[in-house]
């Protein structure tokens, strides 16, 4: 299995939301997200699962990570919820990682096992929304892990004002067919 994480941050500082939203509005980075995530495996925590539009992803069998087991999902067909990460050390199906930042966190810095193969990194580089309010979220802790253990392995793909690149993990037995799926949904 593979584990793919997704994100847009923000140039810089690494955020990548305020309160709860995400403080820029790009539409074809939000369809690029809804393409690689369609369909697939995918793993959120509480807060970013609440602000998926309709919290559903189309086809997307989801995982959402919270402390209340009474947590009511969308879809009770396809939508999980998960109190802790330890069942995906040994996942053997592809795994999307969607956020936020306290769920990239946990895959980036706990443990090796989480570490994800690939990762998504896209980068925003416009002026954040003055209008969001609310608590700061970034991933700066994840970019520093990224530098020193993966190795890009695509140009910068760049659209209004979003640079997309895919990096992998050093070292590791990267799943052809997955990269290949991703290059094309990025439009590389
Ligand atoms: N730009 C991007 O690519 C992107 C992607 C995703 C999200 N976002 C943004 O990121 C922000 C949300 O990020 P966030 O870090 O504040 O929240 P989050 O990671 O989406 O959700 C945090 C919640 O997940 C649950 N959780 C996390 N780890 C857990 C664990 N080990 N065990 C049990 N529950 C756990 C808890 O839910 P309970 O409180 O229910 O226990 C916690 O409050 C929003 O602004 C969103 O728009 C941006």
């Amino acid at each position: 299995m593979t584990k793919v994480a997704i994100w847009c941050r923000h140039q810089d500082d690494n955020i990548i939301g305020i309160g709860e939203e995400i403080p820029w509005n790009v539409p074809s980075d939000a369809q690029k997200f809804v393409r690689m995530a369609t369909g697939q495996n995918v793993v959120v925590g509480r807060k970013t699962y609440e602000t998926l539009p309709g919290r559903t992803l189309p086809e997307a069998r989801i995982f959402v990570l919270t402390s209340n087991p009474d947590y009511e999902v969308s879809d009770a067909q396809r939508h999980q919820v998960i109190s802790s990460l330890k069942m995906f050390k040994d996942f053997e199906e592809d795994l999307y990682i969607a956020g936020g930042a306290k769920v990239y966190e946990q895959f980036f810095t706990t443990q090796p096992k989480l570490l994800p193969e690939i990762v998504v990194d896209c980068v925003y580089c416009g002026e954040l929304n003055p209008q969001s309010k609310g608590e700061v979220a970034d991933i700066t802790a994840c970019i520093d892990v990224m530098k020193e253990k993966y190795i890009r392995v695509t140009p910068e793909y760049e659209k209004d004002n979003v640079t997309t690149t895919i990096y992998i993990r050093r070292g590791e037995f990267i799943d052809q067919v997955v990269l290949k799926k991703l290059l094309s949904e990025i439009g590389v």
